[in-house]
């Protein structure tokens, strides 16, 4: 693994220097993008990164011989385009710089390990700025000026909502790491998701909240947002499926700060646990504020809550509540001891969800294109939907007839301001 990583950046370090630095990403990944059309990139050479080599310019021998690598790199004008579209700006960029960490992980090793099918992989970045109308434009902008041959993202649902007729329409193959609502790949026969479904959480949240022995339900959610509707109703039909009452029912909006009027009127109805299927952001602040107005009842969520902004929001406020969600570092698989160190090596951090699911992504585009034979969106497809035993860092994946695979879901606890691992539930 060492070996690999280290290989990795000897090989592209010239990729690496420029794209270092998050903020740079979108600026970085617009300029290798000239893919078709135009004379592809300048040159082979790296004479490229003229900043950075800068500083390094006066030990650099002056001599043309290139490094020993057979590493193909993605500057090779044949490299795979594979779009990547993600928030790396807006309020949900924490999502962004998480998915992009794991796809750039995979592509690395993917690329060091000689590319596919005599090619590297390019990643082609856009910013979808956490806004669905941006996102329909980064999307086409890849389908058309990009030509990438599959699609990665988006992380929220309601911007795959977006995405997905696109992609469907353009007869370009997208999976979308992390969008959970059903409807997403509803979309077509294009349309993919490495993540679980929403029916399967918010049953196993349903399930949770009764195994600790609690009867009575609050739901608070956001109905402008798909995510939040779809979770919410099914929460409450499964909940009273196995025999819990649902005492309150209240709403919020994305961007609301002060939840108070909502949460006194929860209080009042005395529920024993409070469904709460939202993004971190808001999650963190209606938590902190419900136990400001000493409603210490746990609060249950969703995938949503997984990011590091929750914990820095919400510090020990956030704890005695649960979520689900779809990967924990902590797991004891090799497979996922050995991504976990990996990702460390590169980031300093434990992989988040996000990371592992985009990582898995990656490979579930790499190994479809080798069996595809072909660097080709519609073989790509076909060769997708017939991917059967693939081990990921994030668990096992076959496509169902719908594109979506059966995969278990990770409830995590938060306790002393912190995500500790609960259980796994298999679907
Ligand atoms: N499942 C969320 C959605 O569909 C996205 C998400 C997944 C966010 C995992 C964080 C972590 O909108």
């Amino acid at each position: 693994m060492l070996i690999t990583l280290r290989r990795v950046r000897l090989s592209a370090p010239f990729l690496g220097v420029l794209c270092a630095a998050g903020l740079l990403l979108t600026g970085c990944d617009k300029k290798p993008a000239p893919a078709p059309g135009a004379s592809p990139t300048p040159a082979a050479q790296p004479s490229a990164t003229a900043a950075p080599a800068a500083s390094v310019a006066p030990t650099v021998a002056p001599t043309p011989t290139p490094l020993p690598t057979p590493s193909p790199t993605p500057e090779d004008p044949l490299a795979t385009p594979i779009g990547f579209f993600a928030p790396l700006s807006g309020p949900q960029a924490s999502f962004g710089s998480d998915s992009i960490n794991g796809a750039r992980l995979a592509v690395e090793e993917i690329n060091a390990a000689g590319g596919i099918l005599g090619h590297p992989l390019k990643l082609v970045v856009k910013d979808t700025q956490s806004l669905p109308d941006e996102t329909a434009t980064v999307v086409n902008e890849l389908i058309d000026k990009d030509k990438v041959v599959a699609l990665i993202g988006e992380i929220a649902t309601d911007r795959s909502l977006v995405a997905a007729p696109i992609a469907q329409a353009r007869g370009v193959p997208m999976i979308t790491p992390a969008s959970t609502h059903q409807l997403v790949t509803a979309a077509g026969n294009f349309v993919f998701r490495a993540c679980y479904t929403d029916s399967f959480q918010a049953e196993v949240m349903a399930k949770f909240a009764r195994s600790i022995d609690v009867e009575k339900a609050a739901v608070l959610f956001d109905p402008t947002n798909p995510y939040g509707i779809g979770l919410a109703e099914i929460f409450k039909r499964d909940f009273q499926a196995h025999h819990g009452t649902i005492v309150a029912e209240q709403t919020y909006r994305a961007g609301d700060t002060d939840f108070t009027s909502q949460l006194t009127l929860i209080k009042g109805a005395n529920p024993e646990v409070i469904f709460l299927p939202s993004y971190f952001a808001e999650a963190a602040l209606v938590i902190k504020q419900a136990r400001a107005l000493g409603i210490d009842t746990p609060f249950i969520g969703t995938d949503g809550w997984d990011s590091p902004e929750f914990l820095r929001i919400g510090g020990t406020a956030v704890d005695n509540s649960y979520f689900s969600s779809h990967f924990s570092a902590e797991s004891q698989d090799p497979k996922v001891a050995g991504f976990v160190a990996t990702y460390g090596t590169k980031y300093n951090a434990p992989p988040p969800p996000l990371a592992a699911l985009t990582y898995d992504s990656v490979y579930l585009i790499a190994e479809a294109l080798k069996r595809a034979g072909q660097a080709n969106p519609a073989a790509l497809r076909d060769a997708l939907a017939a991917t059967k035993d693939f081990v990921g860092v994030t668990g096992k994946i076959a496509f169902d007839q719908d594109r979506n695979p059966r995969k278990s879901a990770v409830v995590i606890r938060l306790q002393d301001g912190k995500f500790t691992y609960l259980e796994t539930v298999q679907p």
